[in-house]
């Protein structure tokens, strides 16, 4: 069984990567993360009593922390997903995403490649150790109406987030070049799913309609993503971890690109067919009539579009989930888990506009 040190398992996507590694028993896992605003750990009820699942509450810059889990856990690989991740938190203070994800990811690093160099030279462990960065497609900038990031794509990043993520990705491919550490990147795109913060879009326009609240579309609402059901990506970091090869990068995509006016209809429709007693007590004719354009991002990216046929064709991953099957499970995990959401949008973040723009 592999021992997997996970970090920021405690936020979106290191928590589905969890719970997948601990329901197909693949791995013990040792889950290590700081628990900022968006780490939380009733994402990791289903899987916190199983005897292959360890916490740590620690921060990635913290040396003598980092160096000690290393040291205890002896990990045979590492799958790096604690970061600062929300591009408008960026806008409004860049310098804790210098912190996590540049200074972070160093530490990380050189922690990785002390413990990997003391194990025996020629053993079995030495030679499986992987250390798998998790990264975005917002590091290859913005793309006009046509084409798609390929792994070949150079780097153009444009918000202080993607700056960032940039930075630690140029680190880990460095630390490969120079120190031979076994190092794998993924870079994927807009993830969306069960247990996301309702700071990003789809959680914050299911929960601000429920709430009978103004859903806000930034500028005209002709920015286009490419939708990655979050499920589908921890099955695509899994394989790569597995089979990638070393010193790669691999793009992950959901091949749905849609504008975010369309995402978002998709969530009013979804919520006009599943919750008409709740549209009735708000007085309204269609969830739709909530949407309201706001102010726009500074440097709003206008499209994000991946092609992942690297990842298909060498390691045979594919995306399972379509976005109109993805977006109804989403909206329906929604309605049936507010266990979940609820202590979020009254004590931690209750939907107000972020990133420097104005609300309405
Ligand atoms: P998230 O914001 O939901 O979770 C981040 C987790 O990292 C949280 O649990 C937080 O507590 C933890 N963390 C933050 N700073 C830390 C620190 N200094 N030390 C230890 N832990 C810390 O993020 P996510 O959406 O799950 O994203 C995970 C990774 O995937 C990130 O690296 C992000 O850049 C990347 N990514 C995300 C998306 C997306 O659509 N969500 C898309 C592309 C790439
Ligand atoms: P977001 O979920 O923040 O992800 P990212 O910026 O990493 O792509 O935003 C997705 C898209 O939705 C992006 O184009 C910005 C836009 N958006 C809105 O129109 N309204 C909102 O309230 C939010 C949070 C985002």
């Amino acid at each position: 069984m592999r021992r997997i040190l996970v970090t920021g398992g405690a936020g979106f996507i290191g928590s589905a990567v969890i719970r997948h590694l601990i329901r197909n028993g693949q791995a013990e896992v040792l889950n290590l993360d700081k628990l900022t605003y968006a780490g939380n750990l009733a994402s990791l009820a289903s899987v916190a009593d199983d005897p292959r699942y360890r916490f740590v509450q620690a921060d990635i810059c913290d040396r003598a922390a980092v160096v000690r889990v290393f040291e205890e856990f002896r990990p045979d690989a590492v799958m790096h997903l604690a970061a600062e991740s929300h591009v408008d938190r960026s806008i409004d203070g860049p310098s804790a995403f210098i912190q996590t994800n540049v200074v972070g990811t160093a530490t990380l690093l050189e922690a990785a490649t002390a413990f990997w160099r003391s194990l025996p030279e020629g053993s079995g462990q030495r030679a499986a150790f992987r250390f798998l960065h998790i990264s975005t497609d917002e590091v290859y900038g913005t793309l006009g109406s046509e084409g798609l990031f390929t792994e070949c794509t150079p780097y153009d990043p444009r918000s202080p987030y993607s700056a960032s993520k940039a930075a630690s990705d140029h680190l880990v491919m460095a630390w490969h070049h120079t120190y031979g550490l076994p190092t794998l990147i993924t870079n994927c795109s807009n993830n969306y799913g069960p247990f996301h913060f309702p700071e990003k879009l789809v959680p914050l326009v299911i929960l601000n309609a429920l709430d009978g609240k103004a859903l806000p579309i930034y500028g005209k609402g002709d920015n286009i993503r490419d939708w990655l059901y979050v499920e589908d990506h921890a099955r695509a970091l899994c394989r790569v971890l597995e089979c990638g090869r070393l010193g790669e990068t691999y793009n992950v995509g959901g091949n749905n690109e849609r504008t975010n006016l369309e995402v978002v209809r998709a969530i009013c429709d979804a919520l006009d067919r599943l919750q008409p007693a709740r549209l009735a007590a708000l007085g309204l004719r269609s969830f739709h009539d909530l949407i309201t354009f706001v102010q726009d991002r500074p440097g709003h990216d206008k499209r994000y579009a991946i092609d992942a046929s690297k990842l298909c064709g060498e390691l045979g991953w594919r995306a399972e989930e379509s976005f109109d099957t993805g977006i109804v499970k989403t909206v329906t995990w929604y309605l049936e888990n507010d266990w979940w959401w609820r202590p979020i949008r009254e004590q931690k973040y209750a939907g107000q506009r972020l990133g420097g723009g104005k609300a309405g």
